[in-house]
Formats: structure tokens, C-alpha cells, sequence
């Protein structure tokens, strides 16, 4: 796969357009403010009226206006603000005022490629997807790096969709580090399949698993948590680092001789039909139905997973140990 930098975009494009971010929570503040200091001058934030976010956009000396005034007035719109809500403001709020050629930058491949929206002809539309949360995506910024990011092009109406893709995506600082070119589809399936099998589904249920049965077996809460939770941070920034085989020259024989014997005794022949099973799911478009249906009622699962995560005696433990570090 071609990786693409700082030397391959144009930086001057996206300083001469017209850019409202809508939405400034985890993606749109960060993105906001790299756009800011990368040059882009033009720049105003689209909330909902009575958005508590306002304030925050206020204070970081962003105009705030809402979505219909960023429609008229932008040359690019880019979407911040959460999948399923993307939807009805593109076609209320967005569709019937965005100029001729303009542009739509998507984060996220879901509401493109599952036809949530379905796009005018006459706009461009790309994907400038960085591979991190957006505490990450600014921190490298200020640290003179970036995160990489995937980019793709959907819709090349005005013919400069890919320059326009390139130009954003650099100036979110991934230029400095690389860009990586893929498709609506790719994007959007791959981060769907990993966030259940892999990072925000199994993870988590891995740690609460190993914490439970240490604590099931006597062991204490504490000693439970740091063996099972902690420990996560050491290695995540080792792999990040090294590589999986690389982390391993870096932990104890006998911690690699554990690997050896517990690994695939936890992730079993059934573990990996699980995972074809979810990403049959994410393909036929069943996960994005039932996630549609989950917001339109209010979000009861997801309401009902928050509490469950919240009232697990680990986070007690976690709160306790993480007040003796500070
Ligand atoms: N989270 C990540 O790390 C990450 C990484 C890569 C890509 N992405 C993608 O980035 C996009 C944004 O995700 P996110 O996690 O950054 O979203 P988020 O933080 O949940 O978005 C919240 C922001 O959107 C605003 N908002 C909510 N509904 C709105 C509406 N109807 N009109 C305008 N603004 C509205 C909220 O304002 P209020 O104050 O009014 O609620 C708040 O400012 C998604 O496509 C996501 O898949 C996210």
C-alpha cells in the first residue's frame, strides 16, 4: 500500500476554503484546532441550538452557528458529530443549503457506505479517518508528529476531490506521518469488526473475565486489577513500539513461556468463528440496523451497557489505586 506525506498535499487548499466542523466532542475540537494551526483561517464550528458544547467552542475562540447557517456559508463540511445522527441533519439541515460544489468530509465510512446519506451530485465527498481518538490526534499534533490516517474519495464531483482529501487529511498533521489510501467500504467495515472483536468489545470483556476469576479464587481486588488492568497500559505501548514479536524480547521468559501456554486456549477455533460471525453482521448491514434502532429509542442498550460497565467492582478498585498515584 502506498503511503502518502506532507510533500504529496497541497496545504494551500484547505487555507483557502470556507470550513465548518460540526460537532466539537471527541473528533471536532481536535480536528478544529490542528486545522486552526495548520493555517486554515476560515473556520467555524456548526452545533445545535442550546449545544452545551458551545461554550467550549467559544472559548477556544471559535463562531459557533448552527448546522443550516454552516451549510451556506462553508465550502467544506465536516461531519463530527455522532454516526446515527448524520443522517437526518444531512438531509434536513445540510442537503437543501450546502453551495454548489462544496465538499463533505466524513471521519468515518458508516453513514457513505451503509447509504444513511446519500449525497447531492454535484458535492465532493471524502474520508479523512485518523487512527486514534482525537486526545491523540492532538496531542501528536502539538508534539510537532501526527496519527496516521486513512483517506478515501467517494464522490469526485468538482474533479479536486482527492487534492481536497490529501490537503485535509495533512493538515490534521497525518502528512507529517502518513496517509494511507482506502475505500468508504474498507474503512467503515474494518473499524466496525474491530471495535467488537477486537479493541472495545473483547478487550474490556478479557480484562473483567481474568479480574473475576482472580477475585472469584480469593485473590485480592487490588492485586487482581493491577495483574489484569494495569498491566494492559505496558503492553499496549510496548506492541505500539515494537510489534507483537519485538514486545516479546522485552518481558520475562517465563512471562513469554505463559503466552505460549494460555494464548490460544483463550483464543479458540470458536473465538474466530465468533469473529467471522460479527463481521457477516457488519457486512450485511444487521450491526448498523440495529445501532440505528438502538438511537431512535433512546439508546436503551446502550444506556443499559454504560450502567452495567459502571457498577462492575472494578471500576471501585481502578478509582482507589488511581487516587494513590496522584
Ligand atoms: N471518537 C473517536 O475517537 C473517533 C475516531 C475516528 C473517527 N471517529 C468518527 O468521528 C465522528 C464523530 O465522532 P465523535 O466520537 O467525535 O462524536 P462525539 O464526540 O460523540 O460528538 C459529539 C459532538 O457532536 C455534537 N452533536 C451531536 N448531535 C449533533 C447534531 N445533531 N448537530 C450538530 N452537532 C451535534 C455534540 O454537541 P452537543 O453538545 O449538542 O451534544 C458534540 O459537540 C464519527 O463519524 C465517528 O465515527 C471518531
Amino acid at each position: 500500500m502506498q503511503v502518502y506525506f506532507d510533500a504529496d498535499a497541497d496545504p494551500d487548499l484547505v487555507r483557502s476554503k470556507r470550513i465548518a466542523v460540526l460537532g466539537y466532542g471527541n473528533q471536532g475540537r481536535p480536528q478544529a484546532l490542528n486545522l486552526r494551526d495548520s493555517g486554515v483561517s476560515q473556520m467555524r464550528i456548526a452545533l445545535r441550538d442550546g449545544s452545551p458544547s458551545a461554550g467550549r467552542a467559544g472559548a477556544d475562540g471559535f463562531d459557533v452557528m448552527t448546522p443550516a447557517e454552516a451549510a451556506r456559508w462553508a465550502d467544506i463540511l465536516v461531519m463530527l458529530f455522532p454516526d446515527e445522527e448524520q443522517a437526518r441533519v444531512y438531509r434536513d439541515e445540510l442537503a437543501p443549503h450546502m453551495k454548489p460544489g462544496a465538499a463533505l468530509v466524513f471521519a468515518h465510512g458508516l453513514a457513505i457506505h451503509f447509504g444513511l446519506v446519500e449525497p447531492r451530485a454535484d458535492l465532493d465527498v471524502v474520508l479523512a479517518a485518523p487512527k486514534g481518538p482525537g486526545t491523540a490526534l492532538r496531542d501528536e499534533y502539538l508534539q510537532g508528529g501526527g496519527l496516521l490516517s486513512l483517506f478515501a474519495v467517494h464522490q469526485d464531483a468538482t474533479g479536486s476531490a482527492r487534492a481536497l482529501a490529501f490537503s485535509y487529511t495533512a493538515a490534521l498533521g497525518s502528512g507529517r506521518v502518513g496517509m494511507l489510501e482506502t475505500s468508504f467500504a474498507e474503512e467503515c467495515e474494518a473499524d466496525l469488526f474491530n471495535e467488537q472483536a477486537v479493541l472495545w468489545g473483547a478487550i474490556p470483556e478479557l480484562i473483567h473475565a481474568g479480574f473475576e476469576t482472580l477475585v472469584e479464587a480469593g485473590f485480592s481486588p487490588e492485586v487482581a486489577y493491577l495483574e489484569c488492568l494495569t498491566e494492559l497500559k505496558l503492553i499496549a505501548d510496548l506492541i505500539y513500539q515494537r510489534g507483537i514479536a519485538g514486545m516479546r524480547w522485552t518481558i520475562s521468559n517465563t512471562a513469554e513461556f505463559g503466552a505460549l501456554k494460555g494464548g490460544d486456549r483463550i483464543i479458540t477455533a470458536d473465538t474466530r468463528t465468533e469473529m467471522r460471525r460479527i463481521l457477516r453482521e457488519v457486512k450485511n448491514g444487521s450491526f448498523v440496523k440495529d445501532l440505528i434502532a438502538d438511537a431512535e429509542s433512546g439508546y436503551p442498550l446502550l444506556k443499559t451497557s454504560r450502567a452495567k460497565a459502571a457498577a462492575h467492582p472494578i471500576e471501585a478498585v481502578g478509582a482507589r489505586l488511581r487516587a494513590l498515584k496522584s
